[in-house]
């Protein structure tokens, strides 16, 4: 059966995301993406909400909620600052899903409890300078060593890399073996032999935080492992299977905020003695906005919702961040048109929505990438 409607639980997290957005974010969100400040304060408070480990059980100190209605909140956060909504989703859908899915319990007590209680804050580290689109390219190395392996090599685009406490680490523990000697660890920050880079300097989500890491001669217990040696690329995938819905959500919550400043100043500005709001070319815009933006939710609660009863959504997962990407950039940048000379200019907040909302067709996979999951899950 379709049901769109949202359960009294999902409502109230609704109203609690965007009340919390509203209040907490809203307030100082162009000076922190002017001085690419990271949010410190509204992480500490989105973590007292239970909003950094939402569908981490309640067993292991999470939120204990579905992916439908993490997206809900998700959307709410990224629809004031997409920032703060990358912070976010890091931390529950790559990170505690990777301890929620293959941690032991051991390290489900050891990290999970404080990362899903936003006590601590984890990064995911995949990417190197030669290996993006072609993740399982990489050539870190961890080199088993007694019940030790040490780690050589250098992460880039690491995001929450320097405000992190943990980092989920992907690393060969077999060369020339291709994915399949690809391994997966959790790395603690302060660890000898892992150092940080300094601060990316972004065209958006500059509140984030982007870093490279490097590891020279790392040595971290074997228990630090995450599931088997060279199961770590289906770990990673696996990970950004769900990741990605995540994503969506974030390029969904910006969308709509594009639409809602469109639909506010086209209802304020006249020209030629008249609302632009009453002239054929803006209402044109805002319909096809409008639109893409119902049709991009329904396909994240679709994807989100598969999730949620244990089917396969790598293919909707794709669908619905190639979409609600494409149709938060585009909605970004109509925003601007519509906004004219002062959606150029800063203070009018919609200039931001344009350079963030680029980000959401690049990171967790770029759009060609999610075309390529697509059409193989099509032609298999
Ligand atoms: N779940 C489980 N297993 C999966 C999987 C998934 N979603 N996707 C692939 N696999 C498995 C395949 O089934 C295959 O296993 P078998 O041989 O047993 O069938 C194995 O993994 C290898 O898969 P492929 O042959 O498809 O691998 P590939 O090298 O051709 O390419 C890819 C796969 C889809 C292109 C992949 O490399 C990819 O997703 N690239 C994009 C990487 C990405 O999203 N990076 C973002 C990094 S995180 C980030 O953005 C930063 C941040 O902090 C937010």
């Amino acid at each position: 059966m379709i049901d769109f409607t949202l359960t009294s639980d999902q409502e109230l997290i609704q109203q609690t995301a965007r009340e919390f957005a509203r209040e907490h974010l809203a307030p100082g969100v162009i000076e922190r993406d002017d001085k690419a400040e990271f949010p410190n304060e509204q992480i500490k408070l989105l973590g007292e909400l239970g909003f950094m480990g939402m569908m981490v059980p309640e067993e292991w100190d999470g939120a204990g909620f579905d992916t439908v209605t993490y997206v809900i909140a998700m959307e709410e956060i990224a629809a004031v600052e997409l920032a703060t909504s990358t912070v976010m989703s890091v931390n529950n859908s790559l990170v505690c899903q990777l301890f929620v899915d293959y941690g032991t319990e051991k390290q489900k007590e050891k990290y999970l409890r404080s990362l899903a209680s936003g006590t601590k804050l984890g990064a995911y580290s995949l990417s190197e300078p030669q290996s993006g689109s072609d993740a399982s390219n990489m050539r870190t190395f961890a080199q088993k060593d007694g019940d030790h392996y040490v780690i050589n090599g250098t992460k880039n685009w690491v995001t929450n890399g320097i405000n992190s406490d943990i980092v989920t680490l992907f690393c060969l523990t077999e060369k020339g073996a291709g994915y399949k000697g690809i391994t997966a660890f959790v790395v603690e920050k302060g660890t000898p032999g892992l150092s940080v880079g300094k601060k990316e300097d972004k065209l958006g989500i500059r509140a984030s935080d982007t870093c490279e890491l490097y590891f020279e001669n790392c040595r971290i217990p074997v228990e630090n492992r995450i599931g088997e040696e060279g199961q770590g690329f289906k770990i990673a995938m696996k990970a950004l299977g769900g990741g990605r819905i995540g994503i969506a959500a974030q390029a969904l919550g910006l969308a709509r905020a594009a639409l809602d400043a469109s639909i506010t100043y086209a209802k304020e500005r006249k020209q030629f003695g008249k609302t632009i709001g009453e002239f054929g070319a803006i209402q044109n815009i805002l319909a096809n906005m409008a639109t893409e933006i119902d049709a991009a939710r329904f396909l994240i609660w679709r994807a989100a919702k598969l999730k949620d009863e244990g089917k396969n959504y790598i293919r909707e997962s794709s669908m619905a961040k190639l979409f609600a990407s494409s149709t938060a950039m585009k909605a970004a940048t109509d925003c601007v048109q519509i906004h004219g000379g002062y959606g150029y200019m800063q203070e009018y907040g919609v200039e931001r929505l344009m350079r963030d909302a680029k980000i959401t067709q690049i990171y967790e996979g770029t759009s060609e990438i999610q075309q390529l999951v697509i059409a193989r899950d099509l032609l298999q």
